[in-house]
Protein backbone atom coordinates (compact mmCIF):
# COMPACT_ATOMS: atom_id res chain seq x y z
CA UNK A 1 0.00 0.00 0.00
CA UNK A 2 2.59 2.76 1.23
CA UNK A 3 5.12 1.42 -1.56
CA UNK A 4 2.49 1.78 -4.43
CA UNK A 5 1.50 5.20 -3.20
CA UNK A 6 4.46 6.14 -2.93
CA UNK A 7 5.12 4.83 -6.65
CA UNK A 8 2.36 6.96 -7.63
CA UNK A 9 3.79 10.21 -6.06
CA UNK A 10 7.22 9.50 -7.31
CA UNK A 11 5.28 9.18 -11.08
CA UNK A 12 3.50 12.58 -10.17
CA UNK A 13 6.90 14.57 -9.53
CA UNK A 14 8.47 12.91 -12.69
CA UNK A 15 6.05 13.85 -15.03
CA UNK A 16 5.73 17.55 -13.13
CA UNK A 17 9.79 17.52 -13.96
CA UNK A 18 9.34 16.52 -17.53
CA UNK A 19 6.26 19.38 -18.03
CA UNK A 20 9.00 22.12 -16.41
CA UNK A 21 11.83 20.98 -18.79
CA UNK A 22 9.47 20.84 -21.79
CA UNK A 23 8.32 24.49 -20.74
CA UNK A 24 11.62 25.51 -20.70
CA UNK A 25 12.50 24.07 -23.66
CA UNK A 26 9.64 25.89 -25.67
CA UNK A 27 10.84 29.06 -23.54
CA UNK A 28 14.14 28.96 -25.18
CA UNK A 29 12.79 27.59 -28.60
CA UNK A 30 10.64 31.40 -28.58
CA UNK A 31 13.41 32.98 -26.96
CA UNK A 32 16.12 31.71 -30.01
CA UNK A 33 13.42 32.14 -32.95
CA UNK A 34 12.68 35.69 -31.33
CA UNK A 35 16.28 36.63 -31.37
CA UNK A 36 16.74 34.54 -35.01
CA UNK A 37 14.14 36.96 -35.84
CA UNK A 38 15.73 39.92 -35.15
CA UNK A 39 13.61 41.10 -32.38
CA UNK A 40 15.69 43.42 -29.92
CA UNK A 41 17.62 41.44 -27.65
CA UNK A 42 17.56 44.50 -24.88
CA UNK A 43 20.58 46.73 -23.62
CA UNK A 44 23.43 45.18 -25.15
CA UNK A 45 22.28 45.26 -28.38
CA UNK A 46 20.17 48.95 -28.54
CA UNK A 47 24.17 50.05 -26.99
CA UNK A 48 25.59 48.53 -30.95
CA UNK A 49 21.88 50.28 -32.73
CA UNK A 50 23.40 51.67 -35.60
CA UNK A 51 22.58 54.83 -34.57
CA UNK A 52 25.39 55.44 -32.36
CA UNK A 53 27.67 55.32 -35.37
CA UNK A 54 28.67 56.73 -38.58
CA UNK A 55 27.13 57.28 -41.34
CA UNK A 56 23.60 57.13 -39.42
CA UNK A 57 24.05 59.16 -36.95
CA UNK A 58 24.96 61.96 -39.35
CA UNK A 59 20.84 62.00 -39.94
CA UNK A 60 19.45 61.23 -36.76
CA UNK A 61 16.54 63.18 -35.85
CA UNK A 62 16.81 63.91 -32.31
CA UNK A 63 13.18 61.48 -31.77
CA UNK A 64 15.01 58.83 -32.89
CA UNK A 65 17.57 59.34 -30.24
CA UNK A 66 15.00 60.23 -27.64
CA UNK A 67 13.02 56.88 -28.16
CA UNK A 68 15.90 55.31 -26.08
CA UNK A 69 17.27 58.11 -24.24
CA UNK A 70 14.15 60.01 -22.94
CA UNK A 71 15.75 60.99 -19.80
CA UNK A 72 18.15 63.11 -21.40
CA UNK A 73 16.21 65.90 -21.49
CA UNK A 74 13.64 64.83 -17.87
CA UNK A 75 14.16 67.87 -15.10
CA UNK A 76 16.76 66.21 -12.95
CA UNK A 77 18.46 68.70 -11.30
CA UNK A 78 18.30 68.15 -6.98
CA UNK A 79 17.28 71.29 -5.30
CA UNK A 80 19.51 69.73 -2.77
CA UNK A 81 22.70 67.50 -2.64
CA UNK A 82 23.22 64.76 -0.85
CA UNK A 83 25.61 66.69 1.47
CA UNK A 84 22.92 69.06 1.96
CA UNK A 85 24.20 72.20 -0.64
CA UNK A 86 21.08 73.70 -2.20
CA UNK A 87 21.25 74.40 -5.86
CA UNK A 88 19.78 77.67 -5.25
CA UNK A 89 22.30 78.91 -3.23
CA UNK A 90 25.29 77.60 -4.97
CA UNK A 91 25.68 80.19 -7.75
CA UNK A 92 28.97 79.35 -10.26
CA UNK A 93 30.36 82.61 -11.45
CA UNK A 94 28.85 81.97 -15.74
CA UNK A 95 25.42 81.91 -13.75
CA UNK A 96 25.99 85.62 -12.77
CA UNK A 97 25.88 86.59 -16.10
CA UNK A 98 23.09 89.16 -17.12
CA UNK A 99 22.07 86.70 -19.66
CA UNK A 100 21.30 83.93 -17.22
CA UNK A 101 17.78 82.89 -16.48
CA UNK A 102 15.74 80.27 -14.17
CA UNK A 103 16.72 77.86 -11.90
CA UNK A 104 19.98 75.43 -12.20
CA UNK A 105 19.15 72.97 -14.94
CA UNK A 106 21.10 70.25 -16.25
CA UNK A 107 23.56 70.37 -19.17
CA UNK A 108 21.54 68.51 -21.72
CA UNK A 109 18.51 70.68 -21.07
CA UNK A 110 20.23 74.14 -21.14
CA UNK A 111 21.47 73.51 -24.72
CA UNK A 112 18.50 72.49 -26.14
CA UNK A 113 15.42 73.07 -24.50
CA UNK A 114 16.33 76.13 -22.01
CA UNK A 115 15.42 79.60 -22.54
CA UNK A 116 18.19 81.17 -23.73
CA UNK A 117 18.86 77.80 -25.97
CA UNK A 118 15.89 78.27 -27.72
CA UNK A 119 15.91 81.69 -28.46
CA UNK A 120 19.34 81.82 -29.40
CA UNK A 121 20.04 78.29 -31.04
CA UNK A 122 19.52 75.31 -32.74
CA UNK A 123 21.03 72.29 -31.28
CA UNK A 124 20.65 68.84 -31.83
CA UNK A 125 21.84 65.72 -30.86
CA UNK A 126 23.83 64.98 -33.71
CA UNK A 127 25.45 68.97 -33.41
CA UNK A 128 27.87 67.53 -30.67
CA UNK A 129 27.14 63.69 -30.88
CA UNK A 130 28.44 62.27 -34.17
CA UNK A 131 29.30 58.77 -32.52
CA UNK A 132 31.62 56.90 -30.74
CA UNK A 133 32.88 53.20 -29.71
CA UNK A 134 31.05 52.04 -26.89
CA UNK A 135 33.45 49.50 -26.38
CA UNK A 136 37.05 51.64 -25.19
CA UNK A 137 36.13 55.02 -26.61
CA UNK A 138 39.29 55.30 -28.35
CA UNK A 139 39.47 55.59 -31.91
CA UNK A 140 41.16 53.13 -34.40
CA UNK A 141 41.61 50.57 -31.58
CA UNK A 142 39.34 47.88 -33.61
CA UNK A 143 38.62 46.73 -37.25
CA UNK A 144 35.11 47.36 -36.23
CA UNK A 145 35.67 50.97 -34.76
CA UNK A 146 34.74 54.02 -35.95
CA UNK A 147 37.80 56.30 -37.54
CA UNK A 148 37.09 59.42 -37.14
CA UNK A 149 34.74 62.11 -35.48
CA UNK A 150 35.10 60.84 -32.12
CA UNK A 151 37.93 61.74 -29.67
CA UNK A 152 40.37 59.29 -27.00
CA UNK A 153 37.97 58.99 -23.89
CA UNK A 154 35.35 61.42 -24.84
CA UNK A 155 31.75 60.92 -26.63
CA UNK A 156 32.00 64.13 -28.30
CA UNK A 157 34.50 66.13 -29.76
CA UNK A 158 35.45 69.20 -27.64
CA UNK A 159 36.31 71.61 -30.27
CA UNK A 160 32.38 71.68 -31.17
CA UNK A 161 31.73 72.89 -27.43
CA UNK A 162 35.02 75.21 -28.34
CA UNK A 163 33.25 77.14 -30.87
CA UNK A 164 30.65 78.63 -28.04
CA UNK A 165 32.77 78.47 -24.89
CA UNK A 166 36.39 79.84 -25.92
CA UNK A 167 38.27 82.69 -25.12
CA UNK A 168 36.86 86.42 -26.08
CA UNK A 169 39.73 86.98 -29.15
CA UNK A 170 40.74 90.64 -28.09
CA UNK A 171 44.54 90.44 -29.78
CA UNK A 172 43.26 89.95 -33.61
CA UNK A 173 39.90 92.48 -32.76
CA UNK A 174 43.12 94.90 -31.55
CA UNK A 175 41.15 95.91 -28.40
CA UNK A 176 43.46 96.47 -25.27
CA UNK A 177 42.83 94.02 -23.46
CA UNK A 178 39.86 91.46 -22.30
CA UNK A 179 36.32 92.74 -22.90
CA UNK A 180 35.49 92.61 -19.10
CA UNK A 181 37.79 95.27 -18.74
CA UNK A 182 37.60 97.09 -21.68
CA UNK A 183 34.17 96.88 -22.72
CA UNK A 184 33.16 99.75 -21.49
CA UNK A 185 35.59 102.06 -23.96
CA UNK A 186 33.35 100.56 -26.67
CA UNK A 187 30.16 101.59 -25.21
CA UNK A 188 29.44 97.15 -23.96
CA UNK A 189 28.64 97.27 -27.70
CA UNK A 190 29.89 94.88 -30.25
CA UNK A 191 27.95 96.19 -32.78
CA UNK A 192 29.72 98.99 -32.53
CA UNK A 193 32.47 97.42 -34.59
CA UNK A 194 30.76 94.51 -35.89
CA UNK A 195 27.62 96.38 -37.56
CA UNK A 196 30.55 96.45 -40.28
CA UNK A 197 33.17 94.10 -40.13
CA UNK A 198 32.67 90.29 -39.78
CA UNK A 199 29.29 90.69 -41.20
CA UNK A 200 28.59 87.48 -42.74
CA UNK A 201 28.02 84.77 -39.59
CA UNK A 202 26.26 82.63 -37.85
CA UNK A 203 24.49 81.19 -41.08
CA UNK A 204 25.02 77.22 -39.40
CA UNK A 205 22.38 75.02 -39.02
CA UNK A 206 22.38 75.53 -34.79
CA UNK A 207 22.11 78.51 -34.41
CA UNK A 208 19.36 81.50 -35.05
CA UNK A 209 21.40 84.44 -36.95
CA UNK A 210 18.59 86.53 -36.53
CA UNK A 211 17.42 85.92 -33.18
CA UNK A 212 20.88 86.29 -32.39
CA UNK A 213 21.57 90.05 -33.96
CA UNK A 214 18.21 91.19 -32.01
CA UNK A 215 19.58 89.72 -28.81
CA UNK A 216 23.34 91.52 -29.81
CA UNK A 217 21.73 94.31 -30.02
CA UNK A 218 19.56 94.22 -26.92
CA UNK A 219 22.84 93.76 -24.52
CA UNK A 220 26.19 92.66 -26.15
CA UNK A 221 26.04 90.25 -22.49
CA UNK A 222 24.38 87.91 -25.64
CA UNK A 223 27.19 87.98 -27.89
CA UNK A 224 29.83 88.26 -25.49
CA UNK A 225 27.61 84.55 -23.88
CA UNK A 226 29.08 82.79 -26.82
CA UNK A 227 32.66 84.70 -27.46
CA UNK A 228 34.39 84.78 -23.45
CA UNK A 229 31.67 85.04 -21.30
CA UNK A 230 31.40 81.42 -20.78
CA UNK A 231 34.57 80.26 -21.76
CA UNK A 232 35.51 76.52 -20.38
CA UNK A 233 38.93 76.79 -22.44
CA UNK A 234 42.14 78.88 -22.12
CA UNK A 235 42.29 79.41 -25.84
CA UNK A 236 39.96 81.34 -28.52
CA UNK A 237 37.89 79.00 -31.16
CA UNK A 238 39.64 79.72 -34.83
CA UNK A 239 36.48 81.28 -36.38
CA UNK A 240 35.98 80.56 -40.15
CA UNK A 241 36.54 84.13 -41.71
CA UNK A 242 33.88 84.31 -44.06
CA UNK A 243 34.65 86.91 -46.87
CA UNK A 244 32.15 90.32 -46.16
CA UNK A 245 30.88 93.51 -48.18
CA UNK A 246 33.77 95.92 -47.50
CA UNK A 247 36.57 93.25 -46.53
CA UNK A 248 39.81 94.73 -47.33
CA UNK A 249 41.82 92.41 -50.10
CA UNK A 250 44.70 92.10 -47.43
CA UNK A 251 44.61 88.84 -45.50
CA UNK A 252 46.01 90.14 -42.20
CA UNK A 253 49.00 87.13 -41.06
CA UNK A 254 46.73 85.57 -37.92
CA UNK A 255 44.46 84.81 -40.27
CA UNK A 256 45.94 83.23 -43.68
CA UNK A 257 45.25 79.69 -42.00
CA UNK A 258 41.85 80.05 -41.38
CA UNK A 259 38.98 78.54 -43.17
CA UNK A 260 36.85 80.77 -45.12
CA UNK A 261 33.54 78.78 -44.64
CA UNK A 262 32.03 76.90 -41.61
CA UNK A 263 32.65 73.19 -41.39
CA UNK A 264 30.97 71.62 -44.49
CA UNK A 265 28.53 69.67 -42.20
CA UNK A 266 27.56 72.83 -40.25
CA UNK A 267 25.83 74.23 -43.53
CA UNK A 268 22.16 75.20 -43.83
CA UNK A 269 21.69 73.41 -46.50
CA UNK A 270 22.06 69.54 -45.37
CA UNK A 271 19.86 70.56 -42.84
CA UNK A 272 17.29 72.56 -43.53
CA UNK A 273 13.96 70.72 -42.67
CA UNK A 274 12.07 72.89 -45.98
CA UNK A 275 8.55 72.48 -44.77
CA UNK A 276 8.34 74.34 -41.45
CA UNK A 277 10.16 77.43 -42.68
CA UNK A 278 8.83 78.08 -45.87
CA UNK A 279 5.12 77.87 -44.66
CA UNK A 280 5.79 80.33 -41.53
CA UNK A 281 7.62 82.93 -44.46
CA UNK A 282 6.72 82.79 -48.15
CA UNK A 283 9.76 81.57 -50.21
CA UNK A 284 11.57 85.23 -50.56
CA UNK A 285 12.37 85.80 -54.53
CA UNK A 286 14.68 88.56 -52.83
CA UNK A 287 18.22 86.40 -52.52
CA UNK A 288 18.03 85.85 -56.10
CA UNK A 289 17.27 89.62 -57.11
CA UNK A 290 20.28 90.39 -55.09
CA UNK A 291 22.71 88.38 -56.68
CA UNK A 292 21.57 89.48 -59.59
CA UNK A 293 22.97 87.42 -63.08
CA UNK A 294 25.10 85.03 -61.25
CA UNK A 295 21.82 84.14 -59.81
CA UNK A 296 20.82 83.55 -63.03
CA UNK A 297 23.56 81.43 -64.02
CA UNK A 298 22.97 78.82 -61.89
CA UNK A 299 21.47 75.57 -61.98
CA UNK A 300 17.96 74.88 -61.10
CA UNK A 301 18.56 72.62 -58.45
CA UNK A 302 20.34 75.50 -57.33
CA UNK A 303 18.28 78.19 -57.09
CA UNK A 304 15.52 75.31 -55.51
CA UNK A 305 18.34 74.70 -52.71
CA UNK A 306 17.71 78.80 -52.15
CA UNK A 307 14.45 79.00 -52.39
CA UNK A 308 13.96 76.61 -49.60
CA UNK A 309 15.99 78.64 -47.41
CA UNK A 310 14.72 81.32 -44.75
CA UNK A 311 14.83 84.69 -45.75
CA UNK A 312 17.95 86.01 -44.05
CA UNK A 313 20.20 83.80 -46.00
CA UNK A 314 21.81 84.78 -49.14
CA UNK A 315 24.05 83.73 -51.46
CA UNK A 316 27.16 85.63 -52.14
CA UNK A 317 30.00 85.26 -54.63
CA UNK A 318 33.56 86.58 -53.42
CA UNK A 319 36.56 85.97 -55.99
CA UNK A 320 34.75 83.07 -57.15
CA UNK A 321 34.01 81.38 -54.69
CA UNK A 322 30.46 80.55 -53.21
CA UNK A 323 29.50 82.00 -49.39
CA UNK A 324 26.52 81.92 -47.72
CA UNK A 325 25.63 84.71 -45.62
CA UNK A 326 23.37 87.36 -44.09
CA UNK A 327 21.47 89.99 -44.98
C1 LIG B 1 17.46 51.53 -29.45
C2 LIG B 1 17.72 52.43 -28.37
C3 LIG B 1 18.76 53.54 -28.60
C4 LIG B 1 18.75 54.51 -29.59
C5 LIG B 1 17.77 54.68 -30.74
C6 LIG B 1 19.87 55.37 -29.29
N1 LIG B 1 20.53 54.93 -28.18
FE1 LIG B 1 22.16 55.78 -27.32
N2 LIG B 1 22.31 54.21 -26.03
C7 LIG B 1 21.40 53.20 -25.90
C8 LIG B 1 21.88 52.27 -24.87
C9 LIG B 1 21.16 51.03 -24.40
C10 LIG B 1 23.11 52.78 -24.41
C11 LIG B 1 24.04 52.18 -23.35
C12 LIG B 1 23.78 52.83 -22.04
C13 LIG B 1 24.69 52.29 -20.97
O1 LIG B 1 25.31 51.26 -21.16
O2 LIG B 1 24.73 52.93 -19.91
C14 LIG B 1 23.33 54.02 -25.13
C15 LIG B 1 24.41 54.85 -24.93
C16 LIG B 1 24.54 56.12 -25.47
C17 LIG B 1 25.52 57.08 -25.09
C18 LIG B 1 26.55 56.92 -23.99
C19 LIG B 1 27.49 55.85 -24.32
C20 LIG B 1 28.29 55.36 -23.15
O3 LIG B 1 29.14 54.54 -23.44
O4 LIG B 1 28.02 55.75 -22.00
C21 LIG B 1 25.34 58.19 -25.86
C22 LIG B 1 26.16 59.47 -25.83
C23 LIG B 1 24.22 57.91 -26.72
N3 LIG B 1 23.76 56.65 -26.47
C24 LIG B 1 23.72 58.80 -27.63
C25 LIG B 1 22.73 58.50 -28.55
C26 LIG B 1 22.34 59.36 -29.64
C27 LIG B 1 22.91 60.74 -29.91
C28 LIG B 1 21.36 58.71 -30.33
C29 LIG B 1 20.66 59.16 -31.60
C30 LIG B 1 21.55 59.44 -32.72
C31 LIG B 1 21.13 57.43 -29.66
N4 LIG B 1 21.99 57.35 -28.60
C32 LIG B 1 20.20 56.49 -30.05
C33 LIG B 1 20.23 53.05 -26.61
C34 LIG B 1 19.89 53.81 -27.72
C1 LIG C 1 25.87 70.71 -26.61
C2 LIG C 1 26.29 69.40 -27.02
C3 LIG C 1 25.34 68.23 -26.81
C4 LIG C 1 24.09 68.08 -27.32
C5 LIG C 1 23.31 69.06 -28.21
C6 LIG C 1 23.61 66.79 -26.89
N1 LIG C 1 24.56 66.18 -26.12
FE1 LIG C 1 24.41 64.38 -25.20
N2 LIG C 1 26.18 64.68 -24.26
C7 LIG C 1 27.03 65.73 -24.51
C8 LIG C 1 28.22 65.57 -23.70
C9 LIG C 1 29.43 66.50 -23.68
C10 LIG C 1 28.05 64.37 -22.94
C11 LIG C 1 29.04 63.73 -21.97
C12 LIG C 1 30.02 62.94 -22.79
C13 LIG C 1 31.11 62.25 -22.02
O1 LIG C 1 30.91 61.90 -20.86
O2 LIG C 1 32.19 62.02 -22.61
C14 LIG C 1 26.75 63.83 -23.34
C15 LIG C 1 26.25 62.66 -22.85
C16 LIG C 1 25.12 62.03 -23.36
C17 LIG C 1 24.65 60.72 -22.97
C18 LIG C 1 25.30 59.81 -21.94
C19 LIG C 1 24.51 59.78 -20.67
C20 LIG C 1 24.53 61.05 -19.94
O3 LIG C 1 23.43 61.62 -19.70
O4 LIG C 1 25.61 61.51 -19.55
C21 LIG C 1 23.52 60.47 -23.68
C22 LIG C 1 22.64 59.23 -23.62
C23 LIG C 1 23.28 61.62 -24.54
N3 LIG C 1 24.28 62.55 -24.32
C24 LIG C 1 22.26 61.73 -25.44
C25 LIG C 1 21.93 62.90 -26.12
C26 LIG C 1 20.73 63.06 -26.89
C27 LIG C 1 19.68 62.00 -27.09
C28 LIG C 1 20.74 64.34 -27.38
C29 LIG C 1 19.67 65.03 -28.21
C30 LIG C 1 18.35 65.09 -27.62
C31 LIG C 1 21.97 64.96 -26.92
N4 LIG C 1 22.66 64.06 -26.15
C32 LIG C 1 22.39 66.26 -27.24
C33 LIG C 1 26.81 66.78 -25.39
C34 LIG C 1 25.63 67.03 -26.05
C1 LIG D 1 26.17 76.81 -30.13
C2 LIG D 1 26.79 77.25 -28.93
C3 LIG D 1 27.12 76.23 -27.86
C4 LIG D 1 27.78 75.03 -28.01
C5 LIG D 1 28.26 74.38 -29.29
C6 LIG D 1 27.97 74.52 -26.68
N1 LIG D 1 27.43 75.38 -25.76
FE1 LIG D 1 27.50 75.19 -23.75
N2 LIG D 1 26.30 76.81 -23.55
C7 LIG D 1 25.90 77.63 -24.57
C8 LIG D 1 25.00 78.64 -24.05
C9 LIG D 1 24.33 79.74 -24.85
C10 LIG D 1 24.89 78.40 -22.66
C11 LIG D 1 24.03 79.15 -21.64
C12 LIG D 1 22.71 78.45 -21.49
C13 LIG D 1 21.81 79.11 -20.46
O1 LIG D 1 22.29 79.95 -19.69
O2 LIG D 1 20.64 78.78 -20.42
C14 LIG D 1 25.74 77.25 -22.37
C15 LIG D 1 25.93 76.73 -21.11
C16 LIG D 1 26.83 75.73 -20.82
C17 LIG D 1 27.13 75.27 -19.49
C18 LIG D 1 26.53 75.82 -18.20
C19 LIG D 1 25.25 75.13 -17.89
C20 LIG D 1 24.64 75.68 -16.61
O3 LIG D 1 24.60 74.99 -15.64
O4 LIG D 1 24.23 76.82 -16.62
C21 LIG D 1 28.07 74.28 -19.61
C22 LIG D 1 28.72 73.51 -18.49
C23 LIG D 1 28.34 74.10 -21.03
N3 LIG D 1 27.58 75.01 -21.74
C24 LIG D 1 29.22 73.19 -21.56
C25 LIG D 1 29.30 72.88 -22.92
C26 LIG D 1 30.03 71.75 -23.47
C27 LIG D 1 30.84 70.79 -22.66
C28 LIG D 1 29.80 71.77 -24.82
C29 LIG D 1 30.31 70.79 -25.86
C30 LIG D 1 29.89 69.44 -25.66
C31 LIG D 1 28.98 72.92 -25.11
N4 LIG D 1 28.68 73.55 -23.95
C32 LIG D 1 28.61 73.32 -26.39
C33 LIG D 1 26.26 77.52 -25.90
C34 LIG D 1 26.89 76.43 -26.45
C1 LIG E 1 36.80 97.90 -31.58
C2 LIG E 1 36.04 97.12 -32.50
C3 LIG E 1 35.51 95.78 -32.02
C4 LIG E 1 34.68 95.53 -30.96
C5 LIG E 1 34.09 96.50 -29.97
C6 LIG E 1 34.42 94.11 -30.99
N1 LIG E 1 35.10 93.52 -32.02
FE1 LIG E 1 35.08 91.59 -32.55
N2 LIG E 1 36.39 91.93 -34.07
C7 LIG E 1 36.91 93.18 -34.38
C8 LIG E 1 37.88 93.03 -35.45
C9 LIG E 1 38.68 94.15 -36.09
C10 LIG E 1 37.94 91.63 -35.74
C11 LIG E 1 38.81 90.95 -36.78
C12 LIG E 1 38.27 91.21 -38.16
C13 LIG E 1 39.01 90.43 -39.23
O1 LIG E 1 38.69 89.26 -39.44
O2 LIG E 1 39.87 90.99 -39.88
C14 LIG E 1 36.98 91.00 -34.86
C15 LIG E 1 36.74 89.64 -34.86
C16 LIG E 1 35.80 89.01 -34.04
C17 LIG E 1 35.51 87.61 -34.04
C18 LIG E 1 36.20 86.57 -34.89
C19 LIG E 1 37.51 86.21 -34.24
C20 LIG E 1 38.32 85.23 -35.01
O3 LIG E 1 39.28 84.69 -34.43
O4 LIG E 1 38.05 84.96 -36.18
C21 LIG E 1 34.53 87.40 -33.12
C22 LIG E 1 33.92 86.05 -32.77
C23 LIG E 1 34.20 88.66 -32.54
N3 LIG E 1 35.00 89.62 -33.11
C24 LIG E 1 33.23 88.84 -31.57
C25 LIG E 1 33.06 90.03 -30.87
C26 LIG E 1 32.16 90.17 -29.77
C27 LIG E 1 31.27 89.08 -29.24
C28 LIG E 1 32.28 91.45 -29.32
C29 LIG E 1 31.59 92.09 -28.13
C30 LIG E 1 31.65 91.35 -26.88
C31 LIG E 1 33.23 92.12 -30.18
N4 LIG E 1 33.71 91.22 -31.10
C32 LIG E 1 33.60 93.45 -30.08
C33 LIG E 1 36.57 94.37 -33.80
C34 LIG E 1 35.77 94.52 -32.69
C1 LIG F 1 24.67 81.04 -29.26
C2 LIG F 1 26.07 81.35 -29.44
C3 LIG F 1 26.48 82.62 -30.17
C4 LIG F 1 26.03 83.89 -29.95
C5 LIG F 1 24.94 84.35 -29.00
C6 LIG F 1 26.82 84.74 -30.81
N1 LIG F 1 27.71 84.00 -31.52
FE1 LIG F 1 29.06 84.70 -32.87
N2 LIG F 1 29.53 82.79 -33.40
C7 LIG F 1 29.07 81.66 -32.78
C8 LIG F 1 29.55 80.50 -33.50
C9 LIG F 1 29.30 79.05 -33.13
C10 LIG F 1 30.31 80.99 -34.58
C11 LIG F 1 31.00 80.15 -35.67
C12 LIG F 1 29.98 79.74 -36.70
C13 LIG F 1 30.59 79.11 -37.92
O1 LIG F 1 31.17 78.03 -37.82
O2 LIG F 1 30.50 79.73 -39.00
C14 LIG F 1 30.30 82.43 -34.48
C15 LIG F 1 30.97 83.29 -35.32
C16 LIG F 1 31.09 84.67 -35.12
C17 LIG F 1 31.95 85.55 -35.87
C18 LIG F 1 32.87 85.11 -36.98
C19 LIG F 1 32.17 85.41 -38.28
C20 LIG F 1 32.72 84.70 -39.50
O3 LIG F 1 33.59 85.25 -40.17
O4 LIG F 1 32.24 83.61 -39.79
C21 LIG F 1 31.74 86.81 -35.40
C22 LIG F 1 32.39 88.07 -35.87
C23 LIG F 1 30.75 86.71 -34.36
N3 LIG F 1 30.38 85.40 -34.21
C24 LIG F 1 30.27 87.80 -33.66
C25 LIG F 1 29.15 87.74 -32.84
C26 LIG F 1 28.39 88.90 -32.40
C27 LIG F 1 28.71 90.33 -32.74
C28 LIG F 1 27.35 88.42 -31.64
C29 LIG F 1 26.20 89.19 -31.02
C30 LIG F 1 25.38 89.93 -31.97
C31 LIG F 1 27.49 86.98 -31.58
N4 LIG F 1 28.58 86.60 -32.34
C32 LIG F 1 26.66 86.13 -30.88
C33 LIG F 1 28.24 81.61 -31.67
C34 LIG F 1 27.54 82.69 -31.16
Amino acid sequence: MSLCSENKEHAEFVGRIIVLVGAGLALMLVAVLAFAAGEPAGHAAARWNPLHFKPAIEQADDKECLVCHAEVLKPSVRAQSPAGVRANTAIAWYQTLEVYSGDQDTFHRRHLVGELAKKLMNLRCNTCHQGHDPRDEAPGTSATTQATGYTLRKQVDPKTCLMCHGQFNYEVMGLPGPWAQHGETFGNNCLMCHEGIRTSRHNVNFLKPRAIEAAGRESAENCYGCHGGRAWYRIPFPYPRHAWDGMDKDVPDWAKNRPTASDPRFLLDEWMSPPAPAAATPAPPAPAAKTGSKARAQSRPALARKARKSSYVRIQTVKGSQHVSQI
